[in-house]
């Protein structure tokens, strides 16, 4: 019998796009994909890749067609809020925050209209692809207003007169620009993230799921770390330690012939900024070394 494979979800183009094979990539996934294919391969583990639109991506997992899936926050909230409406089980759990995908869920008004504050919103007209998500802003706020609920091109709706303003995701900032809207109020957070199907997994794909878990940890946590080398004097050291950015306990090294020297060795989990080496070298420190960290497992 062949062995069973994990299949995961992503967006097929998007925003979330390249930011999640290159996850996939440095968690050491090999996949071949040949161009509009919907599935990739996995070489190395037992784990396929489906590329589809990202607002199938909680249903794909809700209905146990994949195990796995990366997706916005964003959509994964809204859908949540739509199957609770529904009186439906949700069949997702959220496993891991991921560094990538920031965004926001906001309303924009036309340039030039007046906003003071959510109450501004009573009865008027709000197109969005988000309707549960609003419907929840507003309800906490006791608003009352019109849900314009569209599939797509919300930015031309107050341009068209179907609504007075619009409730989109934003990231860069340019699609409200490119329309004359200005961002007034945010109504969601986003960010990438991890989620995997509360089903029990085959052993073998379990232990996967683990394995992916730990290696996006590890990923995730090197990706500002550095590894810092310095020579600084003996009695300097309280200070400096005190200098590098969140670093636990540094390896302290003897210099040959220096007695009262010490060579410093620490990994930095936050990045390294001139300003720091500046002080570093202030309170003493020569020989100074920066370098990325590839790879890292606690
Ligand atoms: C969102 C939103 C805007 C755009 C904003 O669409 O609807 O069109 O991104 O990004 P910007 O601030 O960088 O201009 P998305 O890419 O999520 O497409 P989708 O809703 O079709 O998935
Ligand atoms: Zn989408």
């Amino acid at each position: 019998m062949d062995e069973p494979r994990l299949k995961l979800a992503i967006q097929k183009s998007g925003r979330l796009t390249d930011p999640s094979l290159d996850l996939l990539v440095r968690c050491g996934l090999k996949i071949s994909r040949g161009k509009d294919q919907l599935m990739a391969f996995g070489e190395n583990m037992p784990l396929d890749v489906l590329f589809v639109r990202d607002d199938d991506i909680p249903d794909l997992v809700q209905e146990d067609v994949c195990d796995l899936g990366l997706v916005g926050l964003n959509v994964l909230e809204e859908k949540r809020l739509e199957l609770a409406a529904r009186g439906h089980p949700v069949r997702f759990q959220q496993v891991r925050n991921l560094d990538f995908g920031r965004c926001r869920l906001s309303l924009a008004v036309p340039q030039g209209a007046s906003f003071e504050g959510a109450s501004s919103l009573r009865g008027r007209r709000i197109a969005t692809t988000y309707p549960f998500l609003l419907e929840n802003y507003l309800r906490e706020r006791d608003i009352e207003a019109q849900i314009v609920t569209l599939s797509g091109a919300v930015e031309i709706a107050p341009r068209l007169g179907r609504a007075d303003l619009i409730c989109d995701l934003v990231s860069t900032g340019s699609t409200l620009q490119a329309n004359h809207l200005r961002e007034v109020e945010t109504v969601l957070e986003s960010h990438a993230v991890l989620i995997r199907t509360p089903l029990a997994l085959a052993p073998v794909k379990d232990e996967w799921v683990e394995r992916l878990l730990m290696r996006i940890d590890g990923v995730q946590q090197v990706r500002e770390s550095k590894y810092i080398m310095l020579h600084a004097p003996r009695d300097a050291l309280p200070e400096i330690r005190k200098l590098l950015p969140g670093s636990e306990s540094p390896t302290i090294i003897p210099l040959e012939g220096f007695p009262d020297r010490v060579a410093i060795h620490a990994v930095c989990r936050e990045n390294v900024f001139w300003e720091t080496l500046e002080s570093l070298k202030k309170a003493g420190a020569s020989a100074l070394l920066v370098l990325p960290v590839e790879k890292m497992l606690a």
